[in-house]
């Protein structure tokens, strides 16, 4: 854990300029500001995935298997499936969050962080932003198929 040290004090910085810059008054309604998110965004993430996946075709066993390889090599080193880490526990990530959101996060993190609210609500308890880590579609789907077999 100690290795992870600095790359958690670094984005600290950042974090401090994001809640500064976030506090924007309610509007005439009492409504909660608009934060400029589309209801689609809101619920499914910003990033390439701009048609909602749904999860009714049976998991694939191998497309699962994949993703496990890509989660063991690129998010274990901050995520486990039972219990928060560095990030959030992911096995029951379906429960909290859609598919949808599941893949931009995966593949857009950084803007999911700066301009999503559910994230941003998320920082203050995980003050790592996760990082960008080139994952492509494919690999991305594959995780979301690992994710689901653990489920
Ligand atoms: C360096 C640490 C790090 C790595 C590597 C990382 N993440 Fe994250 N992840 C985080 C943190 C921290 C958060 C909490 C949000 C934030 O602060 O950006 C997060 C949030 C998430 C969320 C949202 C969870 C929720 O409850 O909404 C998902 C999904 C996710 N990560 C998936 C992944 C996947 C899949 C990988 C591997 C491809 C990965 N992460 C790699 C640190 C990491």
């Amino acid at each position: 854990m100690h290795h992870l040290t600095r790359i958690v004090a670094l984005p600290l910085c950042a974090l401090v300029f994001i809640a500064c810059g976030g506090d924007a008054e309610p509007d005439a309604n009492g409504d909660e500001p608009s934060n400029g998110l589309t209801a689609f965004e809101e619920e499914h993430g910003i990033g390439p995935f701009t048609v909602a996946v749904t999860l009714e075709d049976p998991i694939d066993p191998e497309k699962a298997e994949m993703g496990q390889h890509v989660f063991e090599a690129n998010c274990e080193a901050c995520h486990m499936l039972d219990e928060s880490f560095v990030g959030p526990e992911l096995g029951t990530v379906l429960d909290r969050r859609s598919p949808t959101f599941v893949l931009n996060m995966i593949m857009n993190p950084e803007e999911m962080t700066r301009r999503h609210p559910v994230v941003q609500e998320m920082l203050r308890e995980y003050p790592l932003i996760m990082p960008y880590q080139n994952i492509s579609e494919e690999e991305a789907l594959a995780i979301l198929e690992y994710l689901r077999t653990v489920h």
